[in-house]
């Protein structure tokens, strides 16, 4: 079990939740948030939102009775972390844009962090539907930062301006992007997001229709070739 340093709430609903240990983590991946034995029973994928070598943090938005009780915990209560899973975002080279809308901006952050060592230029896109948050902690890693509220944040990207588009949120908003980067020289990948009960592979709850077949986002995700995945 490891301990909470923080559980604060950043907007409404949306949660920022820090855990202290050394964590291994890649761009993208996430873990399986095991709170608790009783009801509601707590078996949450969260993706890393941050990652230093004290601590690991994670940003959720409360949608049911599970992480309504997550909520409510407080620095010094225990969680059962398991992972890292799934596969991450590729580490690339060149221009790149991250695009995130609402929640879906939780993996982008530590992306952002990791792509901004070594690629050329990062610009970084935020979408809200009411309100924005944690707007200047990706402050720090954008050459240029966009952000949107209650607007559609993808007619502020100029696709031609980059060689990959990394993106995360409602699936409308990323299948937009993808249509937008067709028969064009940009890459797009996605990170998906689908309801999980094991993590690791073993239910298929979580399948996905791709151009390759069936899918299991905790497995073979979440992140995709945007081009690879069927939209709902
Ligand atoms: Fe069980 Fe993905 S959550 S296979």
């Amino acid at each position: 079990m490891a301990k909470i340093l923080e559980n604060i709430k950043v907007a409404d609903r949306i949660y920022k939740l820090v855990v202290e240990g050394n964590f291994k983590g890649e761009m993208g991946q996430f873990f399986m948030i095991r709170g608790w034995e009783e009801f509601p029973l707590l078996s949450r994928p969260l993706s890393i939102h941050d990652k230093t070598h004290e601590s690991i943090t994670f940003l959720y938005r409360i949608e049911g009775s599970g992480t309504d009780k997550l909520s409510k915990l407080k620095s010094g209560d225990k969680l059962k972390l398991e992972g890292p899973y799934g596969n991450g975002y590729p580490k690339t080279k060149g221009k790149v844009a991250i695009v995130g809308g609402g929640i879906g901006i939780a993996p982008l952050l530590y992306t952002a962090k990791g792509l901004k060592k070594y690629i050329e230029k990062l610009d970084i896109y935020l979408g809200f539907t009411d309100t924005s948050y944690l707007t200047d902690e990706f402050k720090k890693y954008a050459d240029n930062l966009y952000v949107s509220v209650g607007d559609f944040i993808t007619e502020k990207i100029n696709v031609d301006e980059y060689d990959y588009i990394f993106t995360c949120g409602p699936e409308i908003m990323m299948k937009k992007i993808v249509d937008m980067t067709k028969g064009k020289n940009v890459k797009t990948y996605v990170s998906i997001e689908k309801h999980m009960a094991c993590g690791v592979g073993a239910c298929l709850v979580c399948s996905c229709k791709t151009k390759n077949g069936m899918s299991r986002v905790c497995k073979d995700g979440p992140v995709y070739d945007g081009e690879d995945v069927y939209y709902e």
